[in-house]
């Protein structure tokens, strides 16, 4: 039997997460479960849990982690995470990481491997002012590096593509304030347990899917 690959992509916004998931679930068959397109659709269909997460993102703040703890607790137990699964943007503080080990005890599973990926503040701000995203089912493009095949429109669903409204300037700051003081101290949580793998974000988008794979082939 193929190995399971329980896996975490982590990284500052718009590093790539995203992006290379995208590529990732492709390859590996896992489901991507993205906290952040999971607030985003049920912002977009105006669920409580939506209009709670709505007051913190749109300030590019975190969402409380009791909310985000339950929400991740409930998809993993799902039946399409039992052969693996691909985490981006989860854990994010010390207490989710603890949160997520002991949901993956009471379910029997381990990490795989955390894939880190690793780009400097000023590369951050440029990818973002060019990012764009699908209205409707979050796919995110570049204007510099990764277009759309018709301008505006959304490869796989045809829908219009808008900037994403946690992506103003101050809102962007704030994310990656917290990323420094909240998320990076996991690194080395992570590191302890050995299974942090640094990939250059700076490569083009192939050449950090090939990194990735190294790792994790
Ligand atoms: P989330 O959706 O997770 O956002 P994020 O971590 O800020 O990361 P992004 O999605 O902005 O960037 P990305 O790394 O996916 O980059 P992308 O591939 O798009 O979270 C959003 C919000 O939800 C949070 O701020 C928080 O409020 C809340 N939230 C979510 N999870 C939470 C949690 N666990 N706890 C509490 N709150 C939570 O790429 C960016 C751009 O660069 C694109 O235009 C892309 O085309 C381009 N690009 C990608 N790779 C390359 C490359 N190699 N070269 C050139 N361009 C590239
Ligand atoms: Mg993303």
């Amino acid at each position: 039997m193929e190995k399971e690959l329980n896996i975490i992509i982590m990284g500052p916004p718009a590093a790539g997460k995203g992006t290379q998931s995208e590529l990732i679930v492709k390859e590996y068959g896992i489901p991507h479960v993205s906290t952040g397109d999971m607030f985003r659709q049920a912002i977009a269909e105006k669920t409580p849990l939506g209009m709670e997460a709505n007051t913190y993102i749109s300030q590019g703040k975190l969402v409380p982690d009791e909310v985000t703890i339950g929400l991740v607790r409930e998809r993993l137990a799902k039946a399409d995470c039992q052969h693996g699964f691909l985490l981006d943007g989860f854990p994010r503080t010390v207490p989710q990481a603890e949160a997520l080990s002991e949901i993956l005890t009471s379910l029997g599973k381990k990490l795989t491997a955390v894939v880190l990926l690793v780009a400097d503040d000023q590369e951050l701000v440029d990818r973002i002012s060019s990012r764009r995203v699908c209205v409707k089912c979050g796919a995110s493009y570049s204007l510099k590096t990764k277009k759309p095949a018709v301008e505006g429109k959304c490869d796989n669903c045809g829908s219009d593509l808008i900037l994403r409204n946690d992506d103003r300037p101050e809102s962007f700051k704030s994310r990656l304030d917290d990323y420094h003081q909240k998320t990076l101290p996991l690194v080395d949580y992570y590191k302890k347990e050995g299974l942090v793998h640094e990939v250059d974000a700076l490569q083009d988008i192939e050449g950090v899917f090939t990194s990735i794979r190294k790792v994790l082939d």
